[in-house]
């Protein structure tokens, strides 16, 4: 008996050494932590339960029959996040590169398998060469199996992916199916395909950092969601990101106490609009002054940053906030960020968390670069999204909304449950000057002084509607709200909806304007 527990005592050993010392310091001295290493940093202290540490590849080509490594590439199992269930697999890159074999693929498919029945969320931490090409189809297939677990587990258990090396080829579309993808800064990188395959095919010189490292994605691309400076910060964050979800679609996030008072007044909001209608103002400024201690979790936030979206309690229950922002772009809607803003709204509803929407939009920026771009296609997304999803949805006016913009932005006519405005919101076809040009342009045209006439015709327009009577007095507005209690009139909107339910009609699936 003795001996057996010997015997497992050591393979344990020889298992958690992965592919040895010098392995290992290699990867430290890169500045990464081990997959154990992270899985550590990850979980609660002594919660990981290991799953499949004996599995070895089954591949006999190239002299593979001689190396095994048991765990075979990839560390799996489940652990507790602030005493919540998570499964995790972590990609070790000690062992042939982390690269995904057919054994190690069944491991992250076992877990994926257990995450979705049990309603648990599942956590990718990728540092891999891509498919071991040793094994050939067997490692595509593999990555098949997992592509179609992420989707099948989209919208049922939340996934997040972190990039902690290597991720590229077609290893990159497991992330990409994810909810949220989390990248370092210096270490990780994501592309298609690499420089050298670039340089051939189409002659231009890159470099891996600039084709698919953290800023890249996190500022251009839009596929990171997150970008941090070192590997703790991002685990740390991924914790806390966890926070803000339920651990499934049937169920709601964890309600904590934030012990911020819910009927807290802000004084300083009803100054936050500038005199001057075209003045920006910074929009995060609202967020944080209304959300429960001014703790919001950004995604994306350097991406399409004419509108923010991101994480937020109020009086202790997660909220998803989509805002315009007045500093870029006038916080116009364009391609970039209607998708940004159409993905955010569409993983709050399968993932039962209200949706809290401030606007300040002066309608969509128009160009024959957006136009060419397939604005229509896009801002469709966002339109789309916010018409289909049935959580509950909070708005605020805070200043403008003009246009289809209007409608698109949460509006009453998309099933928005409560929707209030400042006083000093404008809601209108477009802006007063340009409405006046068209609706007057004769009168304007013959008049000898035509800028006094635009001028008056102008303000006309401004007083029958740059206000938020005339769409409070059709309902479109369920209250006008005095800027300093915004924080207050949320909360209660959102304690009345909690029990809100509300259904599609039945469908496969509808079809969104990809
Ligand atoms: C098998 C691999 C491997 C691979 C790396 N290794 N990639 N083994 N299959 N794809 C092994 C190396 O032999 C080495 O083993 C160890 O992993 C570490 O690799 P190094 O090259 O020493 O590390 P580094 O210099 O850091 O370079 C890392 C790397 C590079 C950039 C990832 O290894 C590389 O370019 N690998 C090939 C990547 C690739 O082309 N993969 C296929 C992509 S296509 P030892 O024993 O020396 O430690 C793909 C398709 C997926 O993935 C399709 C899904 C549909």
């Amino acid at each position: 008996m003795e001996n057996i527990l010997e015997k497992m005592n050591r393979l344990r050993d020889e298992a958690r050494l992965g592919g040895g010392v010098r392995r290992i310091e290699a990867q430290h001295a890169r500045g990464k932590l081990t997959a154990r290493e992270r899985i550590e940093v990850l979980v609660d202290p002594g919660t990981f339960e290991e799953l499949d540490m004996f599995v070895a590849h089954r591949c006999i080509d190239f002299g593979m029959a001689d190396k095994k490594i048991s765990g075979d590439g990839v560390v799996t199992g489940h652990g507790l996040i602030f005493g919540r269930q998570v499964f995790v697999f972590s990609q070790d890159f000690t062992v042939f590169g982390g690269t995904l074999s057919e054994t190690n693929a069944m491991k992250i498919c076992k877990i994926m398998d257990m995450a979705m029945k049990m309603g648990v969320p599942v956590i990718g931490i990728n540092d891999s060469g891509g498919a071991r090409i040793q094994e050939g189809v067997a490692s595509l297939a593999g990555y098949a199996e997992v592509f179609q677990r992420n989707v099948l587990a989209s919208g049922v258990v939340p996934q997040i992916s972190a990039i902690l090396g290597p991720c590229a080829g077609g290893a990159v579309y497991s992330p990409a199916m994810t909810d949220f993808i989390m990248m370092v800064q210096g270490n990780s990188y994501m592309f298609v395909t690499g420089p050298e395959v670039v340089k051939t095919v189409t002659h231009e010189e890159v470099t891996f950092e600039d084709l698919g490292g953290a800023n890249t994605h996190f500022t251009r691309s839009g596929v990171a969601d997150f970008a941090f400076e070192h590997e703790m910060a991002l685990l740390r964050q991924l914790r806390r990101l966890l926070t803000f979800l339920p651990a499934n679609n049937r169920e709601k996030a964890p309600v904590i106490s934030t012990g911020d008072e819910p009927e807290r007044e802000e004084p300083s909001l009803d100054f936050l609009i500038p005199d001057v209608a075209n003045r920006p103002y910074d929009m995060h400024e609202l967020i944080k002054k209304v959300v429960d201690n001014g703790d919001f979790m950004e995604v994306r936030a350097g991406y399409a940053k004419n509108i923010i979206v991101g994480f937020g309690r109020m009086d202790g229950r997660s909220v998803g906030v989509v805002a315009n922002q007045p500093m870029v772009l006038a916080g116009c809607l364009d391609i970039n960020s209607s998708v940004k803003a159409a993905r955010f709204v569409r993983f709050c509803d399968c993932f039962n968390i209200p949706i809290l929407t401030f606007v300040d939009v002066p309608g969509f920026l128009p160009g024959v670069q957006q136009e060419m771009g397939g604005i229509i296609r896009h801002g469709a997304k966002l339109l789309y999204a916010y018409a289909e999803a049935t959580v509950p949805k909070v708005t605020l006016i805070t200043r403008k909304a003009y246009g289809g913009a209007y409608d698109v932005m949460s509006s009453k006519h998309l099933r928005g449950d409560f929707n209030f405005a400042w006083p000093n919101a404008e809601i209108a076809v477009m802006g007063a000057k340009g409405a006046a040009e068209i609706i007057f342009r004769s009168e304007i045209g013959k008049a000898d002084d035509s800028a006094k006439v635009l001028a008056e015709k102008a303000d006309e327009y401004t007083r029958s509607f740059a206000n938020p009577f005339v769409a409070a007095e059709k309902g479109f507005i369920d209250d006008i709200i005095m800027p300093r209690n915004t924080r207050k009139s949320i909360i209660r909107a959102l304690r009345f909806l909690d029990n809100k339910k509300l259904e599609n009609p039945w469908r496969k699936h509808g079809n969104i304007p990809l």
